[in-house]
């Protein structure tokens, strides 16, 4: 009887097993994916590009390449071809954060003597063209993370720039601000102000040049840039205003890998972008002084906040500024600038009612862009890219279409110095080194699954910027969009000890003071931060409104 029925048992279990799992498979075909595919950027041809690009299964790297190249025409006061920048990769399935370095570096031939004598006028321009890292790094991206095939993800660049682009609100705004300076520089006029005017919101603008090189790079790869007539027209140009700049720098050039700093925070693990950039150092010092609670319970609008991450802030530019130089030239010892007991120490210094000023050094910036692009493996890339300054030192080697970067600017003036008390700078211009920079690259884990990748544009107030961001996501809990909108500070290089938004309230500024501050005021438009938000059931990807950009994911 036993047996019969352990026999039945047995005969119907399979039968109604299989009943059971196709009854399921409906459930199944749809269950979530834990990872999305998004990409976010100042730029929204980059995004519509990129966006095409995961959707015919492109990796996180492949669609921050076309993003990369698609921004460098379409957004040129920003980044391009023609400069260079820094990345933060997770890749999921190796559990590996990787950090590519692809920052322009002094040609081997450097004159130091002539960045004393800044600002150098448009004939010594050429001083500040960097050996340009972008398309090395972009290529170390692919080797690494890629999946297309390198020149279907150069073809959409190309193609804009050989078709045509709709001229986006940031781009306009910028030629209105800058046509003065832009309208003369050979080549850019026709490009940007046909008719003797900025291009209007919208309209459609074509760069022949740069579909010239991208064609190159698309057909015969990299190498088409840093060697033959690419690089030759690239080194002749900046020769002409003063570079020192040999063919051989070209060839050279290159990418660095590196270790990220990373630290724990809020139940997350934050990793971030080492030296040469100054701003993951600013990222990991304020993570380090703070606790979650903290800030918290202090309210994020509330005066006593702002002023405490200000302090913090102003503690991580003097630490910038005194020890902080290329890695591969000095030791730069992070470890020790961000020691536990060292952190504490500076915490214990900090009042809520007393400012620590900084003396003034003056460096102020508009340009730089920030992407970042996950995929549906959990892959993530987060990817700033800058010609320095808005069109770069304004070289325009206009046979190719491209902008020459002047970010041998990024070097500090040694007169700086003594109002630190030092006689040299550790980030001096010396042959072959890469300036220190503000990019801050950020990739956000939580129980060891990249959630968020973030990071800004916007010169000295990246690095506050993207510190403010990650508070405002990991301490006060707020989604990618609140994050990237909530009013800002900025600590700046001279006149006053803060500065906060145009529009924020009187009633913050009276009480800054209170507790110490000279508050100034700044508009934000140069700014921004994009957030990806890489898992599946996390809130959208967000982009700063501040720079117009835009967001997409494949929900
Ligand atoms: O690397 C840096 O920090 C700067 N060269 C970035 C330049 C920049 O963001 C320009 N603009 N605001």
């Amino acid at each position: 009887m036993a047996g019969k029925a352990l026999g039945r048992y047995f005969y119907f279990t399979p039968l109604v097993l299989i009943a059971f799992l196709l009854a399921q498979l409906p459930e199944l075909e749809a269950a979530s994916p834990l990872y999305r595919n998004s990409v976010a950027s100042e730029s929204p041809r980059a995004v519509l590009e990129a966006s095409k690009i995961l959707r015919r299964g492109g990796s996180a790297a492949d669609a921050a390449i076309v993003a990369a190249l698609v921004a460098g025409g379409t957004s040129p006061t920003s980044s391009g071809i023609g400069g260079g920048g820094f990345l933060l990769g997770f890749d999921s399935k190796k559990q590996d954060t990787f950090v590519l370095d692809f920052r322009e570096t002094a040609p081997a031939g450097l004159d130091a003597s002539v960045f004393e004598e800044r600002p150098l006028g448009v004939e010594r321009s050429g001083h500040l063209v960097g050996v340009p890292g972008e398309l090395r790094g972009l290529q170390a991206l692919h080797q690494r993370a890629g999946r297309l095939p390198f020149s279907e993800l150069v073809e959409p660049a190309r193609r804009a720039a050989a078709d045509g682009f709709a001229t986006s609100r940031h781009l306009h705004n910028m030629l209105v601000w800058a046509e003065k300076k832009v309208k003369t520089v050979p080549g850019l006029a026709s490009i940007y102000f046909s008719g003797g005017r900025p291009a209007a919101v919208g309209a459609r603008l074509k760069n022949p040049g740069l579909a010239r090189s991208l064609k190159k790079v698309r057909d015969d790869g990299v190498d088409a840039f840093y060697q033959g007539p690419i690089a030759a027209a690239f080194v002749a140009q900046a020769r002409a205003h003063g570079s020192p700049m040999e063919l051989s720098d070209l060839k050279n050039y290159q990418v660095k890998t590196r270790q990220p700093l990373c630290t724990n925070f809020a139940q997350h693990r934050v990793c971030t972008m080492p030296p040469p950039s100054a701003g993951g150092l600013m990222l990991m010092e304020l993570l380090q002084l703070f606790q979650p609670e903290e800030l918290r319970s202090l309210g994020h609008d509330s005066s006593a906040y702002q002023h405490l991450i200000a302090e913090g802030m102003r503690g991580a530019i003097a630490d910038r500024l005194r020890y902080l130089g290329d890695p591969d030239f000095q030791t730069v010892d992070t470890k020790g600038l961000l020691d536990p007991q060292r952190m504490s120490l500076r915490r214990s210094m900090i009042s809520a009612t007393r400012t620590h000023g900084l003396p003034s050094f003056g460096l102020e910036e508009h340009g730089t862009h920030h992407l970042a692009t996950s995929d549906s493996d959990g892959n993530i890339v987060s990817l700033t890219t800058t010609v320095n300054r808005l069109f770069g030192a304004k070289l325009n080697v206009e046979e190719y279409g491209i902008i020459q970067n002047d970010e041998l600017d990024d070097f500090t003036p040694q007169k700086v110095m003594t109002a630190f008390g030092m006689s040299r700078s550790p980030n001096r211009p010396r042959p072959g080194a890469r300036p220190i920079s503000s990019m801050t690259p950020t990739i956000i884990f939580r129980e060891g699954q990249a959630r968020y990748a973030l990071g800004g544009s916007g010169g000295m107030t990246i690095a506050t910027n993207v510190s403010q961001v990650v508070l405002n996501l990991l301490a006060f809990s707020m989604n990618p969009q609140e994050a990237v909108s909530a009013d800002r500070i900025y600590i700046p290089t001279q006149q006053e000890t803060v500065r906060i938004e145009k529009g924020a309230d009187e009633q913050l500024a009276k009480e800054l003071r209170a507790r110490g501050e000279v508050v100034g005021r700044q508009k934000f438009s140069t700014t921004a931060v994009q957030v990806v938000s890489a898992q599946a059931a996390g809130a959208p990807s967000a982009a700063d409104p501040r720079k117009f950009g835009g967001a997409w994911s494949d929900e």
